[in-house]
C-alpha cells in the first residue's frame, strides 16, 4: 500500500464514484456487491483508515467497539444515519458524515409516486394489466382518491419534506406541516405552508400525510394508533423516511378498516426480507423497495458527497456533513 489513505467501500458504488475513489485513495472495493456480515465488516476494516458504508451495514456499538484503532471515519453513502451508533463512534473518536441535499429531489419524486400510487390504486391496477385479469370497465371500476386540491401534510419539514411539499403544490395541494423548529417566514411563505405546533394539531388537516423525519429513538413508532385516529377518514399515508417511524400493526389495522384509504411506502421495518407480511397482501398498499435515491444522478451525487467529506477529513479539515 502507498501513502494514500485506505478507504473501504462496503458496497459496489456507481462507476464514476469508484473511479474517483480509486484515483484518490487506496480503495478496498466490493465488486460482487456482497452484503457483509458484522464479522466481515470488522475483518475487512482492519486495513482501512475510513469506511464508506450504506444503510445496509449496521454499525452498532458492538461493531464500532471492534473496529481497529486505525479507522478514523465512517463516511456514509446516505443521508440517514440511524444504522450507525453515533454516540459509540464519537466515544471512539471516529468521525461520522452523511450525504444531505443531493438526494432531496429524487426522494421527493418517490414520495409523490407513493402518494399517487396509493391514491390511485396502482397496486391493483398494475396487477390487473400484468396478470391478464382486466376483463371490463365501468364507472365504478378502480375508483380511487383524487389528490388535486387536497391537503398535503408533512411531518419533518427538512430538505426532502420541503421539496415534496413543493411538488405537491404542483397538484394545487395546500401544504400543512409540523417541525421541531418552525421554518423561517420566507421559506414558509414560498411553500404556502401552514405550520402546526404539534403532530396532534397537524393530523386532522392531512388528506395525505407524508413522513420525512429521521429515525431516532424519539420518532420510533411516531405514527401509532392514537395518532392515526386523528387523521381524517380516508387519508393517504406516505413514508419515504424510515420504516421505524410507523407502528406497523396500527397502520395495517387502519388500512383494513378503511380509516386510512391507502399507504404508499418506500421504506419498511424489517426491510428487505422481514417486512410485515400483511404489507405484501393488502391491495391498498403501494410498496416500493427503498428506492428513494435510486437515480444515477443522485447516486453519483451521494458518492461524490461522501468523497468530499473524506477529502476534507484527510486534509485535516472539518467535513461539511459531520454528524458525529
Ligand atoms: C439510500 C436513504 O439509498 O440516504 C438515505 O438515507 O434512505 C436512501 O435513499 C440509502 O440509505 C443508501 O445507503
Amino acid at each position: 500500500m502507498g501513502d494514500k489513505p485506505v478507504v473501504f467501500a462496503t458496497r459496489k458504488l456507481p462507476e464514476a464514484v469508484e473511479a474517483r475513489l480509486v484515483r484518490d485513495y487506496e480503495a478496498i472495493l466490493n465488486p460482487d456487491d456482497k452484503l457483509y456480515t458484522a464479522d466481515e465488516l470488522v475483518e475487512i476494516s482492519a486495513g482501512a483508515d475510513a469506511i464508506l458504508p450504506c444503510h445496509t451495514e449496521k454499525f452498532t456499538a458492538e461493531v464500532i467497539a471492534r473496529l481497529p484503532e486505525r479507522v478514523k471515519a465512517i463516511a456514509n453513502f446516505s443521508v440517514g444515519y440511524d444504522h450507525v451508533d453515533t454516540a459509540a463512534a464519537k466515544q471512539r473518536g471516529i468521525i461520522v458524515t452523511n450525504t444531505p441535499d443531493v438526494l432531496s429531489d429524487a426522494t421527493a419524486e418517490i414520495a409523490i409516486l407513493c402518494m399517487l400510487g396509493a391514491a390511485r390504486r396502482a397496486t391493483e391496477g398494475v396487477a390487473l394489466v400484468r396478470e391478464a385479469g382486466w376483463k371490463d370497465w365501468s364507472p365504478a371500476f378502480m375508483v380511487g382518491t383524487q389528490t388535486t386540491g387536497k391537503r398535503f401534510g408533512v411531518i419533518g419539514m427538512g430538505r426532502v419534506g420541503q421539496v415534496a411539499a413543493k411538488r405537491a403544490r404542483g397538484f394545487d395541494m395546500a401544504v400543512h406541516y409540523t417541525k421541531r423548529s418552525r421554518l423561517d417566514a420566507e421559506t414558509e411563505a414560498a411553500l404556502g405552508a401552514t405550520y402546526h405546533a404539534t403532530i396532534e394539531e397537524l393530523l386532522p388537516q392531512c388528506d395525505v400525510l407524508s413522513l420525512h423525519c429521521p429515525a431516532t429513538p424519539e420518532t420510533t413508532g411516531l405514527l401509532n394508533a392514537e395518532r392515526i385516529a386523528l387523521l381524517p377518514k380516508g387519508a393517504i399515508v406516505v413514508n419515504t423516511a424510515r420504516g421505524a417511524v410507523i407502528d406497523d400493526a396500527a397502520l395495517i389495522a387502519a388500512l383494513k378498516s378503511g380509516h386510512v384509504a391507502a399507504a404508499g411506502l418506500d421504506v419498511f421495518n424489517g426491510e428487505p426480507t422481514d417486512i410485515h407480511p400483511e404489507y405484501r397482501e393488502l391491495d391498498n398498499v403501494f410498496g416500493l423497495p427503498h428506492i428513494g435515491s435510486a437515480t444515477l444522478e443522485t447516486r453519483d451525487g451521494m458518492g461524490f458527497r461522501a468523497l468530499d467529506n473524506l477529502d476534507a477529513i484527510f486534509a485535516g479539515k472539518e467535513p461539511v456533513d459531520r454528524v458525529a
